[in-house]
């Protein structure tokens, strides 16, 4: 005879079937904590967050700031960024804006000179490109409003990280040789980056004590510590020294903005992304419209990657024309993510010809900036956060004393209406330089959540995050694994410069040939791009996957509730990567 213990959790489980088939809860909570981030250290330092105690948001705080110190290249304190989160407790998703502004002295026309021609190489080296930085309020606001654990807590390996250093690995190497030249040009990130003046070698152990007391500071203080006070007095006075415009009320004023994200619907999935100032989610968006329109069922590979340009193309083009910080401009957000919208833009679609983006124009280096990173907790909370100083190594400028490498997100800016930034990107009088305002971004942390799986994502990659991450979103929503997620070959199309540009051996040549006879300019890459980091989630058996871009030199981890709260042995390493042993 079965008992009654017994038939009390049949029923609820009846009870529960009932509730996911109406989609009303997940069917298993996450068996594992996972992170994927672009550096083994990063990794490690969420893992041991989570350790002590604390949420995926207390763990996104600790891995920013360890990408702060391992990274310098792609992310920083001197930097800005966006996480989007989702609570488990209530369902609750925002988009925490830490997204640099334009410092007050800022004007539309101060990156050109009396002619009205762009001065070269004023908006992405030196303090002159740098905007006011928002990561240090983002990760203090994160702690405060989601996370368990105090800062100092959360920020203790990327401090020790800073003061013992970590070892130089070979993409540290190319990226400082990369910007050797402007680093050179400030004594204080020589010092930092450089050992006599030159990139370290491979292995060395950089330490960054000035940077470790400006973590320390902001453990003890909060963001006030690196707003106010000596941190505050000698970026100023470092940045004014070197041809800068801020001023202590800029960093006084700077403001975290909480943003409701962008969300879209694609074949029974909820796409979740970035919101302005970040183009990503309406782009996605617009994207995904045109494809409910036109669907990419059936089609041959030739004529899928026509159609996807052709609707990156027309999405990018909205991009440059219509999109900027909307708490300065009105962007009219209502039409561009309307489905009627996107049916009428993907109208004249031809199937068999390429539509001409009319002028051409040039980008000036390839992307190989920003980081990404994606963290899911057993709670069921997520991360995926995506974080920037711009160019590698920002504007190469480090205000003496304080350790602070500032970004040189400016160039985010449309500098010049029709004059392309670093990226090839174009944009309009909607992204002109204001006092205070956020340059327009592409960063697009997203969510993908469909009725059997959850997947968070994201990449670096200047423009090209826009694109690959529809990319991935569309691997995710086809059910792909997230190892296939994070390494397919990859194109892109961003209206100008009118062409398709390809991964290495991402398409055939039979491919290539026909999307030329439809009138594609194709540019084969000789280098891969992006970086992506991946997490999913089996709604039915609980079951997380992480991966990590196998392009670069990231790690992902999933470890299991059954392990314990024990140092994870999990940590996935390509072998080129560095041997951690910050750990003590
Ligand atoms: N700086 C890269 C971006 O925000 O899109």
């Amino acid at each position: 005879m079965r008992s009654a213990r017994y038939k009390a959790p049949t029923w609820s489980l009846f009870v529960f079937c009932l509730l996911f088939a109406a989609g009303v809860v997940a069917a298993r909570p996450p068996a594992s904590d996972a992170i994927a981030s672009a550096h083994p250290l990063a990794t490690e330092a969420g893992l041991l967050v989570l350790e002590a105690g604390g949420n995926a948001f207390d763990a996104a705080v600790a891995v920013s700031a360890a990408l702060a110190v391992v990274e310098p290249y792609s992310s920083g304190i001197g930097g800005g960024g966006f996480w989007l989160l989702h609570r488990a407790s209530d369902g609750h998703q925002v988009m925490v804006d830490g997204r640099e502004r334009a410092p007050l002295a800022a004007h539309r026309d101060m990156y050109l000179d009396e002619h009205g021609d762009v001065v070269s190489r004023a908006s992405i080296d030196g303090p002159l490109a740098a905007g006011i930085p928002g990561v240090p309020a983002a990760l203090a606001h994160i702690a405060q409003h989601y996370g368990r654990l105090p800062l100092d807590v959360s920020l203790a390996p990327a401090i020790i990280l800073a003061r013992d250093g970590f070892p130089v690995d070979a993409v540290y190497r190319r990226m400082a040789g990369f910007r050797l030249a402007a680093l050179r040009q400030s004594a204080a990130a020589s010092a930092q980056f450089l050992v006599g003046g030159e990139p370290p070698p491979l292995g060395h152990r950089l330490q960054q004590p000035d940077l470790a007391d400006t973590l320390e500071a902001i453990a003890r203080d909060g963001a006030q510590a690196f707003y106010t006070g000596e941190v505050a007095r000698r970026m100023v006075a470092g940045v004014r020294a070197h041809g800068g415009i801020w001023s202590s009320r800029d960093l006084q004023q700077y403001r975290v903005v909480e943003r409701v994200p962008v969300v879209a619907r694609y074949r029974g999935h909820r796409i979740v992304s970035a919101s302005l100032p970040s183009s990503g989610g309406l782009v996605l968006t617009q994207i995904l419209n045109m494809l409910e329109a036109h669907p990419l069922d059936g089609l041959n590979r030739a004529d899928r990657v026509h159609l996807l340009a052709e609707m990156m193309r027309r999405g990018y083009a909205d991009r440059a024309r219509y999109l900027g910080d909307s708490d300065f401009v009105r962007v009219p957000l209502a039409r561009l993510s309307s489905r009627v919208y996107a049916r009428r833009k993907a109208s004249d679609i031809d199937p068999d010809q390429a539509t001409p983006s009319a002028v051409v124009a040039e980008p000036r280096a390839e992307g190989q900036d920003t980081t990404h990173f994606s963290i899911l907790d057993h709670e069921g909370n997520r991360v995926a956060a995506t974080l920037s100083v711009n160019y590698p190594f920002g504007a190469c400028f480090v205000a003496p004393g304080t350790g602070v490498l500032l970004n040189d997100e400016m160039d985010d800016f449309s500098v010049k209406p029709g004059v392309a930034n670093a990226y090839g990107l174009v944009g309009s009088q909607a992204n002109a330089i204001e006092p205070g305002k956020r340059m327009l971004s592409s960063m697009s942390p997203t969510f993908v959540e469909g009725p059997d799986r959850i997947t968070i994502l994201g990449t670096p990659g200047g423009s090209r995050i826009i694109t690959m991450v529809l990319l991935g979103l569309l691997d995710a929503v086809d059910g792909r694994s997230v190892e296939d997620i994070v390494s397919r070959g990859r194109f892109h199309h961003q209206f100008l410069p009118d062409r398709i540009e390809v991964e290495p051996d991402a398409l055939s040549d039979e491919v290539i040939a026909e999307l030329q006879f439809k009138g594609h300019q194709v540019r084969q890459l000789n280098d891969p791009y992006g970086n992506m980091q991946a997490i999913a989630w089996d709604l039915r058996s609980g079951r997380i996957s992480a991966a990590s871009d196998p392009r670069a030199i990231g790690a992902s981890a999933v470890v299991p509730l059954s392990a314990g709260r024990t140092r994870p042995d999990g940590v996935a390493r390509s072998a080129s990567d560095p041997v951690s042993t910050f750990v003590r």
